[in-house]
């Protein structure tokens, strides 16, 4: 079915707007990449020292996301928003502009799930915002919320949206493979700290 195409390409080109690297040029803080972590996520933005820098980012890879999976469904029905969902995630984390080097997809599954299953998305900060109160980690919050998600998916919902979910979580995984190493090694940055370890 070519619309499935179509939700895909959707979400991929929604995906791959560079929100982060385009608040932080614009604020005249140089380019994000070459800050913290070098991500272009909230998290990473959030270490220039302005928080509604970092707001708007998170707000703006989320309404990426979320807006052609609403978009895909009204047109297309269930299964183009979930395709509409993967097709943002990859183009948050390998948009074509950037040479393919793009975010980690915590904002973007963010949105995506709140689009998809409110309830879903909603257990999903509920989840991180536990951990990130807990452990000041925001890609440890991340990892957990994202690996249980397709749990809550399926519950919730049922399982195409925990399969899709469970794509999300695993893309999220390798994007956050070097916070993995650090996290291992007990050099993961806590929230709030400007520089990240080695
Ligand atoms: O939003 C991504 C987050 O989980 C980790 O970001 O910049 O600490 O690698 P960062």
């Amino acid at each position: 079915d070519v619309t499935l195409i179509y939700a895909v390409l959707i979400g991929y080109l929604c995906g791959s707007v560079p929100f982060g690297l385009f608040l932080t040029r614009a604020a005249g803080l140089g380019d994000i990449r070459n800050i913290g972590s070098g991500n272009i996520g909230a998290t990473n933005v959030l270490r220039t020292g302005n928080r509604w820098l970092a707001a708007a980012t998170l707000v703006l890879d989320a309404g990426k996301a979320a807006l052609p999976v609403l978009v895909a469904r009204y047109y297309w029905g269930e299964q183009a928003a979930m395709l509409a969902a993967i097709g943002a995630f990859l183009g948050h984390c390998f948009p074509v502009w950037l040479g393919l080097k793009g975010g980690k997809g915590v904002a973007v599954m963010i949105g995506s799930l709140l689009a998809l299953s409110w309830p879903v998305g909603l257990i999903f900060c509920g989840v991180w915002l536990l951990i990130a109160f807990a452990q000041k980690m925001s890609s440890l919050a991340a990892l957990t919320a994202a690996a249980t998600a397709p749990i809550f998916a399926y519950v919730v919902v049922n399982e195409w949206l925990a399969a899709a979910t469970a794509v999300m979580a695993l893309l999220l995984f390798v994007q956050h493979r070097e916070n993995i190493g650090r996290l291992m090694r007990g050099t993961e940055a806590r929230i709030g700290s400007e520089k990240k370890a080695p």
